[in-house]
């Protein structure tokens, strides 16, 4: 069995992830169909835009009108396709389970349409057993055809890093997992169309065991320096200038840094993915639970802090004005889920503090499920009468568009989470949290 030539590919889910991945095999001359549900989306790529920050639009419109990609809301057009790739979102609900609804409904609405050949591979991050279990059971009753005999079924792990420029889909290797070694080949030769290295691994199970190691791994080691950050700093010592003296070492250490708490739309989330699937097996997630709890307990360390300064500055939070600097969740990009930024902002108007925000990346706030009153409130106005009117400015994410020097020209007290005050001169008080 071979994968045709010159495929044509249903990408569902346009976001962060579908979006730059359409856009890659697209680049390579695969014909593209981009379904979402969100009508906005596909409005915008049919009009050759994009909406996504760091994707510029020309990268949207040369193959939007060289007619090698498309969008739709209609999923029965999964049935012109020759393989079919699934990057919905995997929340977690509300009591911190996981939530693939998203998967469900996805497979529920084009499984209709799945013909006979077609190879469909899950992106999203979850735990080990929803390909082959969750996802394989709604397309099989959905299309009346067997996985690994009628269709190929894979999963192969998205490791999209936004906002940092050497980032580029083909550069990434890859890895597939299949359900059959039949269904890992077509996988692996889909995949080689768009990317430079694929790795396949033994199984779905092994592949999303992958994606969960690597970011739990993130998890633990910015929990580790969140922690050494506290203990370091109530020694007297710098624990930025320990990391990095730290990363000189050629061998055996990879730099971590601390935070105001996670964010985005992975670390806080994924780990818990295994937490929740290990209880089945009876077996616990010390680590994980470990470090989300340090990792959450940072927004209170960083508001004792700016206690802390703005107690030796003789005032109080109560009444205070503060300007918190960057609502994305990491530098460099607009996008604001799970930003730890939030929970600064309620902490800090819990405590009567008239708070503000800037963010260049986010002019305004968009609705949030968790985080709705904020919605509407605008970035303020970066200039020096502004800025001078603040008791004290909070740096929570440090984009590098920000003119840090002025901010300390500007700021009479400030406190840095994120190092971006590092070597500038200052008039103003920082304090490192
Ligand atoms: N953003 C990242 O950096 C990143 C990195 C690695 C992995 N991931 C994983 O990739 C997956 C997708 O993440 P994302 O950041 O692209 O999410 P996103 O929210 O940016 O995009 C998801 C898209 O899916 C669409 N959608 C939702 N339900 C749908 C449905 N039933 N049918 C069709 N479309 C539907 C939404 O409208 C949205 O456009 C998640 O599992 C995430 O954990 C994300």
């Amino acid at each position: 069995m071979t994968f045709p030539d010159k495929p044509t590919i249903a990408i569902i889910g346009l976001g962060y992830v579908g979006l730059p991945l359409g856009l890659q095999f697209a680049r390579k001359g695969v014909s593209v169909i981009g379904l979402d549900i969100d009508q906005s989306k596909v409005d915008w790529i049919l009009e050759g835009k994009s909406y996504i920050h760091h994707i510029p639009t020309d990268h949207v419109r040369l193959p939007v009108e060289a007619g090698i990609l498309t969008a739709s809301t209609d999923f029965s057009k999964v049935s012109e396709c020759d393989a079919v790739i699934i990057c919905v979102p995997t929340p977690l609900g509300k009591n911190r389970e996981p939530d693939i609804s998203y998967i469900i409904k996805t497979g529920e609405s084009f499984a209709p349409f799945l013909r006979s050949g077609t190879l469909v591979v899950l992106e999203s991050t979850t735990y080990p057993g929803t390909t082959d279990e969750e996802l394989l059971s709604v397309l099989e009753k959905g299309s009346g055809l067997k996985a690994g005999k009628d269709f190929h079924l894979a999963f192969s792990p998205e490791r999209e890093d936004p906002g940092n420029p050497d980032s580029k889909v083909a550069k990434i290797p890859k890895v597939v997992g299949g359900l059959t070694p039949a269904c890992l080949e077509m996988a692996v030769a889909l995949y080689s169309k768009a990317v430079e290295k694929v790795v396949p691994v033994s199984s779905c199970r092994a592949a999303e065991a992958t994606k969960l190691l690597e970011n739990i791994f993130r998890s633990v080691n910015i929990a580790l320096v969140n922690e050494l950050k506290v203990v370091y700093d109530a020694m007297g010592i710098d624990v930025w200038e320990v990391i990095n003296a730290a990363k000189t070492k050629p061998f055996g250490y990879m730099p971590f840094y601390p935070g105001p708490g996670l964010g985005g739309h992975c670390i806080p989330i994924d780990p818990f993915y295994l937490t929740w699937k290990a209880r089945e097996f009876g077996q616990s997630t010390r680590f994980i639970e470990l470090a989300g709890e340090v990792n959450t307990s940072m927004p209170a360390y960083v508001i004792q802090r700016l206690t802390l300064a703005l107690n030796d500055a003789k005032k109080s939070l109560n009444g205070s004005r503060v300007l918190v600097l960057g609502l994305a969740y990491k530098a460099n990009v607009d996008d604001m889920r799970e930003s730890p930024t939030f929970i600064l902002l309620d902490s800090l108007e819990a405590l009567k503090v008239e708070v503000d925000y800037y963010d260049p990346y986010i002019p305004v706030v968009t609705p949030t499920r968790e985080h709705a009153h904020w919605t509407g409130k605008k970035s303020i106005v970066w200039t020096k009468e502004v800025i001078e009117r603040y008791d004290a400015v909070l740096i929570s994410t440090a984009h590098s568009n920000v003119d840090y020097q002025e901010l300390l020209d500007w700021a009479s007290l400030v406190v840095d989470t994120r190092n971006a005050t590092s070597g500038l001169q200052s008039k103003a008080r920082i304090y490192k949290a």
